[in-house]
């Protein structure tokens, strides 16, 4: 005969992190269980993670993904603890005693390292420490020293190509976004005017997508220029472009950039697009002043190897955009080398392999930082499956329901908490004539969303 668990007929689920994954993860859940609620604890005082801290600004449409994400947070059955790091102010270890399954959908926030000489010095920067700072992320810095004429962006993935553009962008262009005012001062103030991108591969095995790529484009005084040099194909970009529609509407793109000739480009900003180079070192004694640069070829294989020929560009500032990485989560086991949580579709194991109870992961944590937010929703309902699965299971042991964790929380935003930030934001937008203006700094965000005396950090 089977046991089943006390506790399966009203299942409570504590969720870590209010991004997409966090998000999808309740939804599906509520959706598949009508008797369960979901605990979601998040550490900022906002909700949506990279929705919201990490999409660029001028993706509206994007960014309106947190309508959706908003329509779940009204379900009941989720109650929204927002300000609350779980590994700081609460323990992995009181949740799994607490619920009947922890899903950890903490995301990533950190850039991959680049190990390559000069990669310290001031000048050169982390996309993911940019992105939060024009984001309005509450943990980034006030301002950005944005003083450079020239500068690199390393990398050919879509963050490589939000960067670039948020840096060669005018910002006059973004006054109708929610970036803070603060952020659109700097951007209004910032000299550059040449914006280096530089992909280490040719231009069929770029990461980014063909939609993005023509954005860069698409903007007021800035162009683009290609050296058709760098786009002769060889047999491996070939094949890629044979195979696949999105690298061939890729090449196209950079083809018609590179026969457009320099006669036509008469804008106050540019943005060079560098295909098969790779980074060798930044140069500099006080900062960043160039940055030396590796010409790469495909092998047989479409390996890339170097050539030996170096180049050498004279930039004030460097920004890498090689990938993001996660935090590890205090008490939660954590695979450094790949960057993510062991697991077993979505079931966490320990260092020997072996499952971990009542533990779950979903989303950038669980996969690695890719894919996009839609990615995030199936991911989650992968996890959801296999918690409601083992709900029915012995085995996973009991969670003690004596008292509930959130009596314990102080300074916790709750989801009517959330609500005054959001209308406190709606308001500063109101005043400036756009939709929302963000606001950035923790405390301020506490103060709307805390009663007087509950500003706890
Ligand atoms: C710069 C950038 C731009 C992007 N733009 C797009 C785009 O335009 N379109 C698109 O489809 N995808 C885009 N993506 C990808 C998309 O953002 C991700 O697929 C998605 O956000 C991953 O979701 P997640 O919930 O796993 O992680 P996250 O979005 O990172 O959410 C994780 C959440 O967990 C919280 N958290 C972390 N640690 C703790 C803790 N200890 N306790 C409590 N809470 C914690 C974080 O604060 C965060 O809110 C972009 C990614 C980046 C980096
Ligand atoms: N608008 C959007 O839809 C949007 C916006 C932002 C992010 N996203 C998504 O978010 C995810 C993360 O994006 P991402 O750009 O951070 O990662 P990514 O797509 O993995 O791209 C990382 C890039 O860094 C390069 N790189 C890695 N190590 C390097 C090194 N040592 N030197 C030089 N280049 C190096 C990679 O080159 P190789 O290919 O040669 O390894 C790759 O081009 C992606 O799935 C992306 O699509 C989407």
């Amino acid at each position: 005969m089977t046991r089943t668990r006390m506790n399966v007929a009203e299942p409570r689920v504590a969720i870590v992190g209010a991004g997409p994954a966090g998000i999808y993860a309740a939804d599906i859940l509520l959706g598949l269980s009508p008797t369960a609620t979901v605990d979601l604890f998040e550490k900022l005082p906002a909700p949506y993670g990279l929705v919201r801290y990490g999409v660029a600004p001028d993706h509206p449409r994007i960014r309106k993904i947190t309508d959706a994400l908003h329509e779940v947070l009204t379900n009941p059955r989720i109650r929204l603890r927002c300000n609350v790091e779980v590994g700081a102010d609460i323990g992995i270890a009181e949740l799994r005693a607490a619920y009947d399954g922890v899903i950890v959908a903490t995301g990533a926030d950190l850039d991959v390292p680049l190990d390559i000489p000069g990669i310290d010095l001031p000048g050169s920067f982390g996309a993911a420490d940019f992105v939060a700072w024009y984001d309005g992320h509450p943990d980034a810095p006030r301002s950005w020293p944005l003083t450079a004429e020239s500068v690199a962006v390393l990398g050919a993935g879509n963050v490589a190509l939000d960067v670039t553009r948020i840096l060669a962008k005018h910002a006059a262009a973004l006054a109708h976004t929610d970036t803070p005012d603060i952020v659109l001062e700097q951007l209004a103030a910032s000299p550059v005017r040449d914006v280096h991108l530089f992909a280490r591969r040719g231009p069929a095995d770029v990461r980014f997508s063909a939609l993005e790529l023509r954005e860069l484009a698409d903007q007021h005084d800035v162009d683009v220029i290609v050296d058709p040099d760098e786009l002769v194909l060889d047999a491996h970009a070939e094949r890629m472009i044979e195979q696949f529609s999105q690298r061939r509407i890729i090449v196209r793109t950079l083809t018609e950039w590179a026969s457009r000739t320099p006669s036509t480009k008469t804008a106050s900003r540019r943005i060079h697009l560098h295909l098969r180079q790779r980074p060798v070192r930044l140069l500099g004694t006080a900062a960043v002043t160039a940055i030396e640069m590796e010409r790469t070829a495909s092998d047989e294989l479409g390996r890339m190897v170097g050539t030996g020929e170096m180049l050498r560009y004279d930039v004030a500032a460097v920004y890498r955009a090689i990938g993001y990485r996660s935090t590890p989560v205090p008490g939660m086991p954590f695979d450094a080398e790949r960057g993510v949580v062991p697991h077993v579709e979505g079931r966490v194991t320990d260092a020997d392999g072996a499952r971990i109870p009542r533990l779950y992961a979903t989303g950038w944590i669980k996969r690695g930082p890719v894919g996009l937010i839609g990615s995030t929703k199936s991911d989650a309902a992968q996890t959801v499956r296999h918690v409601l699965d083992d709900l029915g299971d012995l085995a996973e042991g009991p969670a003690q329901r004596a008292a509930d964790p959130l009596d314990a929380l102080a300074g916790a935003v709750d989801f009517a908490g959330w609500l005054r930030i959001d209308d406190a934001e709606r308001r500063a937008g109101a005043e400036r004539g756009r939709e929302r203006t963000k606001l950035v700094a923790r405390d301020e965000m506490l103060g709307h969303a805390l009663p007087i005396g509950e500003v706890v950090r």
